[in-house]
């Protein structure tokens, strides 16, 4: 058989994507999510696989659950993510990001769960000194969401050396799209990222998009992001749990495209892929807004072999569109 996965946050946008992957590619899959921003909907109806409806800082829940089924590796997805709200309600990001990882940490080591794919993200490195980043970039966060995650990151290197927990920590730029057949997509509730934004702007249910900073010191004064498929980070999870189950040191790999597209790019290849007109508003700069994040995920493609199918991001864009059209009928 097939290994068993446990994997958190499934119900989410990244954690969704990752376990139509797992399941397409045969694993045995349990999704653990505490629904605060995950849909259900969505796990029955295109996923189709156990939903435990939970927390990862409940450690009874979690000793029962592991002693129910016998999990051959955790991909931890469950986690606040927004930045804005982290830097007013740190205390929230800390409590679920830090320490419900360090209680689902604990369980696993219990149950001698000893292999962790972790959900880090591109935000650990703060304003970069060079791009595209390479992973051994200093981490200074400038937010407490990516604080959060540096935390994590930190708690897995000293496991490793202490309890021999391996884990595959995946720093991701900016994750956008949905699956290519229109299973799943990106459904956040406030929304707050520039695609989906944009694309409600399109289908009328939002006035015009905001663009945030139009001064900033690159080519047309918008801040410039790497937005990598979803599916492409889907599947560089089953490469990562795969290097992990067959024996794998523990890794950091950054998950991007190595390609920035300013906001005014990514407007423009929404117009292009809709045929609509998308009105815009040119606002002040979003505090904690770098100007500019491009990852080299050199290193994921060398060690796990990672392509990415859909680097384009008129295909991007044209999927998250086919999925927000079909989810806001
Ligand atoms: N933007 C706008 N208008 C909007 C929304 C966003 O101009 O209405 C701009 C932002 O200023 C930014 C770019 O579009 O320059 C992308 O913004 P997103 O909010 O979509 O994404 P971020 O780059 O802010 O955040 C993403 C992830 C975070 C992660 C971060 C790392 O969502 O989880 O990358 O910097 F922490």
């Amino acid at each position: 058989a097939k290994p068993k996965i446990l994997v958190t946050g499934g119900a989410g946008y990244i954690g969704s994507h990752t376990v139509l992957a797992l399941k397409r590619a045969g694993y045995e899959v349990v999704i653990l999510d505490n629904l605060v921003y995950g849909h259900r909907d969505l796990v029955e109806q295109a996923l189709q696989v156990e939903l435990v409806v939970g927390d990862t800082a409940d450690r009874p829940m979690l000793d029962k659950l592991f002693q129910t089924h016998q999990f051959d590796a955790v991909m931890h997805f469950s986690a606040y993510a927004y930045v804005g709200e982290s830097v007013t309600d740190p205390a929230k990001y800390y409590r679920n990001n830090v320490v419900g990882t360090l209680v689902l940490l604990e369980a696993m080591l219990a149950a001698s769960i000893k292999k962790f794919v972790f959900s880090s993200t591109c935000a650990t490195y703060g304003v970069p000194d060079v791009v595209p980043i390479p992973e051994n970039h200093p981490q200074n966060p400038i937010n407490p969401y990516g604080a959060s995650k540096l935390m994590v990151e930190r708690i897995l290197s000293d496991f490793d050396v202490a309890y021999g927990l391996k884990s595959v920590r995946f720093r991701y730029f900016n994750a956008a799209g949905a699956d290519p057949t229109g299973l799943l997509g990106e459904d956040h509730n406030p929304e707050t990222h520039l695609i989906p934004l944009i694309l409600l702007t399109a289908l009328g249910k939002r006035e015009s998009i905001s663009i945030f900073g139009t001064d900033y010191a690159t080519p047309d004064g918008t801040c410039i992001r790497d937005y990598i498929h979803v599916s492409d980070l889907a599947d560089a999870h089953i490469s990562g749990l795969e290097y992990l189950l067959q024996g794998g040191n523990s890794e950091v790999f950054n998950l991007g495209n190595a390609l920035g597209f300013s906001v005014r790019e990514v407007i423009a290849a929404a117009a292009a892929v809709t045929g609509l007109n998308i009105p815009i508003t040119e606002c002040d700069r979003r505090p904690g807004d770098p100007p500019s994040l491009i990852g080299s995920a050199e290193k994921a493609r060398e060690i796990l072999g990672w392509q990415p199918k859909y680097p384009g991001i008129k295909e991007i864009v044209q999927h998250a569109w086919d999925w927000h059209q079909k989810r806001h009928k």
